[in-house]
C-alpha cells in the first residue's frame, strides 16, 4: 500500500508530526504551502489567520504529491479558532480523494471531534481510517512518539 502524510505546518508543529508518521510508516511525505502570508507582522496575521479559518474561507496552495498516487493519504493541520486551516481546507477540495482510504492528524486544540468530523464531511467519498490530535506542548517536549506508535499500529491493523 503506497501512503502519503501531507499537512500544513505554519510554525513547524504539525510538520515534525507528519515528518514522524511518515518515517514510522516508510510514507512519502509533502508539505501544504499556503500562498498567503501567515507570519510576521504580530498580532495582525495571526488575527488573520484566525478569522479566515473560522470564516471557512480558502486559499491559494501549492504542493509537489498528487494523491492519484497513493492508496492511503494521512493529511494533517494546525486548528485554528477551533478550525481546520484555510490550506487544509484548500487541499481537501482540490485533490480527488474518491474511494481513497484518508486518515487525519492535528496538533493542539481541545474538543476537536468537530473538526474530524468536517473533514471527513469535505471528502464524503473517502474511506475514513483514523485521526490523531497531538497538542503542541507534547511535540515542543518531545514525547509525542508513543501516540505516533500506536495511530500507525491502528492504520496497519
Ligand atoms: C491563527 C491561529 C489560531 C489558533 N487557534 C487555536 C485554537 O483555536 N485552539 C488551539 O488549541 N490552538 C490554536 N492555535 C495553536 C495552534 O493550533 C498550535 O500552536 C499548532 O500546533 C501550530 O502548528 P504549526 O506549528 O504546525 O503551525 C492557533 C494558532 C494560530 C496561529
Amino acid at each position: 500500500m503506497k501512503v502519503l502524510v501531507v499537512c500544513y505546518s505554519r510554525t513547524g508543529t504539525t510538520k515534525i508530526v507528519g515528518e514522524a508518521i511518515a518515517k514510522e510508516l516508510g510514507a512519502d511525505f509533502d508539505q501544504i504551502i499556503d500562498l498567503k502570508k501567515r507570519t510576521g507582522l504580530p498580532p495582525i496575521r495571526f488575527l488573520i489567520a484566525g478569522r479566515d479559518a473560522m470564516r471557512k474561507r480558502k486559499t491559494e496552495i501549492k504542493f509537489e504529491r498528487s494523491a492519484a498516487d497513493y492508496d492511503l493519504i494521512i493529511i494533517g493541520t494546525p486548528v485554528w479558532a477551533g478550525n481546520i486551516t484555510p490550506a487544509v481546507r484548500t487541499y481537501l477540495g482540490i485533490q480527488n480523494l474518491e474511494g481513497k482510504k484518508v486518515a487525519f492528524f492535528y496538533t493542539d486544540g481541545l474538543g476537536t471531534e468537530k473538526l474530524i468530523d468536517e473533514m471527513k464531511k469535505l471528502v464524503p467519498k473517502s474511506v475514513f481510517v483514523g485521526a490523531l490530535g497531538i497538542p503542541a506542548k507534547e511535540v515542543k517536549a518531545g514525547v509525542h512518539l508513543e501516540k505516533i506508535k500506536s495511530f500507525v499500529s491502528s492504520l496497519s491493523k
